[in-house]
C-alpha cells in the first residue's frame, strides 16, 4: 500500500471522532482505498488539555503549519474564519487535498479557497459544511447537475431545531434547550452562530451557490435567528396546526419590479403546517427538501450535527481524497478488496 499522510486541525466534537474513527477502522478504509491513511498529527491549541475521547497524545501538536507542510491531506476541523483560512491556504498551496465542514469560512472566502484549489491542481471538500451527516453537497454538485433546480427549503441548523423541537414537545425555554444543545456538542464554539441564524445564513449561501451554480455572497442572505421566538407563539403555532421551523428558503424568482431572474436565499423562522414534510424533523436533524424540474420533490434527511455523525460525512471526503491520490482520478473507483458474503436468512422483517 502507499501510505497516505493525514493531517486533523482540530480535535473538538467533530476532529476527536474522525481521529478516532480512522484510528478503529483505518485498515477497513486502506483496503476500501487502496492505501493506506496515517494520523501524522492533530493540531490543537493546548496540547495538554484534557479531552472526553482518548487519542494517543503524541499526536496533538500546536505547530499546524509544520503539520501541514507534511501532510498529503488536511482535514480542517477547528472552525472560525482565522486562523482556518490561512491554514486552509497553506495545505491548498503546497497540493495537499483539503477536506473542511467550516460553513463560515467557505460562506465567506469560498471563491478564494476553490481558486486556490483549481491552481494547484488540488480538491477541497466539504460535503460535513451542510447538514452533518446528510449527504447534500454530493447530490447537488453531481447528481443533480444535469436537472434545475428551482427551489430549496431547508432545516439546516441543529441546534436551532432542537431548541424549537425542545419548546415545542417538551415545554423548554430557549435558554434551557440551548444549554442541553451545547452540551451535546451540537451547538458552535460561539452559539450565538446558531441562535443568531447565522450558521444557517452560512448553509444557505453555500447550497444555494451549489444549486443554482452562482456565487451567493453571505451578505446577499436575508437573516432572522430564533432569539425572538417564545414560548406562547409556539404554543399558539400549535394550536393552530401549525410548528415553528428556522428554515433556509433558496429559489429562483423573478424580481416582481425589474422582472430580472434571479436568486433569493433567506432564513427566518417559519411557520410550517404540522403535515408537512419538514414538521417531522425532530431533535438536531435536518431535512433539505430540494424541488428540481425534472427530478420533482427530493427530501434528504438525517442527523444534522453532532461530532460522530459529522464524522461520518469527513471520513467519506477521506475516503473521496485518498481515492484520487490512489487512482489519479475523481475518486470513484470500485473497492478490489475482499467481498464480505452475502448471507441468506429469510425474511426477518415481518412479511405483511
Ligand atoms: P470544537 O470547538 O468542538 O473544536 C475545535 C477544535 O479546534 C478544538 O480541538 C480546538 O483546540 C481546535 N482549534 C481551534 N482553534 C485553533 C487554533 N487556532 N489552532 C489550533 N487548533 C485550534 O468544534 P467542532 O468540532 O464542533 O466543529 C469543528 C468544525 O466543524 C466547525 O467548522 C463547525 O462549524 C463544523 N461542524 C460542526 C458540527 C457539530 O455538530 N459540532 C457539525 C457540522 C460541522 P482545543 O481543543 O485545544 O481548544
Ligand atoms: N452548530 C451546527 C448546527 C453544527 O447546530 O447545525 C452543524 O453544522
Amino acid at each position: 500500500y502507499r501510505n497516505l499522510r493525514v493531517a486533523l486541525l482540530g480535535a473538538g466534537s467533530v476532529g476527536s471522532q474522525v481521529a478516532k474513527l480512522l484510528l478503529e477502522h483505518g485498515d477497513e478504509l486502506a483496503a476500501r482505498v487502496g492505501a493506506s491513511l496515517e494520523i501524522v498529527g492533530i493540531a490543537v491549541r493546548d496540547e495538554t488539555a484534557t479531552r472526553d475521547v482518548d487519542l494517543p497524545r503524541h499526536l496533538y501538536t500546536t505547530d499546524a503549519e509544520s503539520l501541514i507542510l507534511g501532510a498529503d491531506i488536511v482535514v480542517e476541523l477547528m472552525g472560525g474564519v482565522e486562523p482556518a483560512r490561512s491554514y486552509v491556504l497553506l495545505a491548498l498551496n503546497s497540493g495537499a487535498d483539503v477536506i473542511t465542514a467550516n460553513k463560515a469560512l467557505l460562506a465567506t472566502h469560498g471563491p478564494e479557497l476553490f481558486d486556490a484549489a483549481e491552481q494547484v491542481g488540488a480538491q477541497l471538500y466539504y460535503e460535513a459544511a451542510v447538514a452533518g451527516a446528510i449527504p447534500i453537497i454530493r447530490p447537488l454538485r453531481d447528481s443533480l447537475a444535469g436537472d434545475r433546480v428551482n427551489r430549496i427549503l431547508g432545516i439546516v441548523n441543529g441546534t436551532t431545531n432542537f431548541i424549537l423541537d425542545r419548546m415545542d414537545v417538551d415545554g423548554d425555554t430557549l435558554e434551557d434547550a440551548l444549554a442541553t444543545a451545547t452540551e451535546l456538542g451540537y451547538a458552535e464554539a460561539d452559539p450565538t452562530a446558531d441562535i443568531g441564524g447565522y450558521d444557517a445564513a452560512q448553509k444557505a449561501a453555500i447550497l444555494a451557490s451549489l444549486a443554482f451554480h452562482t456565487t451567493v455572497p453571505i451578505e446577499s442572505v436575508y437573516r432572522e435567528g430564533i432569539t425572538s421566538v417564545n414560548r406562547a407563539q409556539v404554543e399558539a403555532a400549535r394550536a393552530n396546526g401549525s410548528v415553528i421551523k428556522l428554515l433556509a428558503i433558496c429559489e429562483r424568482i423573478v424580481h416582481p419590479v425589474t422582472g430580472v431572474e434571479g436568486v433569493s436565499a433567506r432564513v427566518y423562522p417559519a411557520l410550517i403546517s404540522r403535515t408537512h414534510p419538514l414538521a417531522a424533523v425532530h431533535g438536531a436533524h435536518n431535512a433539505v427538501f430540494v424541488q428540481a424540474a425534472a427530478a420533482g420533490d427530493l427530501m434528504f434527511y438525517g442527523a444534522g450535527a453532532g461530532g460522530v455523525e459529522t464524522a461520518s460525512a469527513v471520513l467519506g471526503d477521506l475516503v473521496s481524497a485518498a481515492r484520487r491520490h490512489v487512482v489519479g482520478g475523481p475518486g470513484v473507483a470500485e473497492s478490489t478488496h475482499a467481498q464480505l458474503p452475502v448471507l441468506d436468512i429469510g425474511q426477518v422483517i415481518t412479511r405483511y
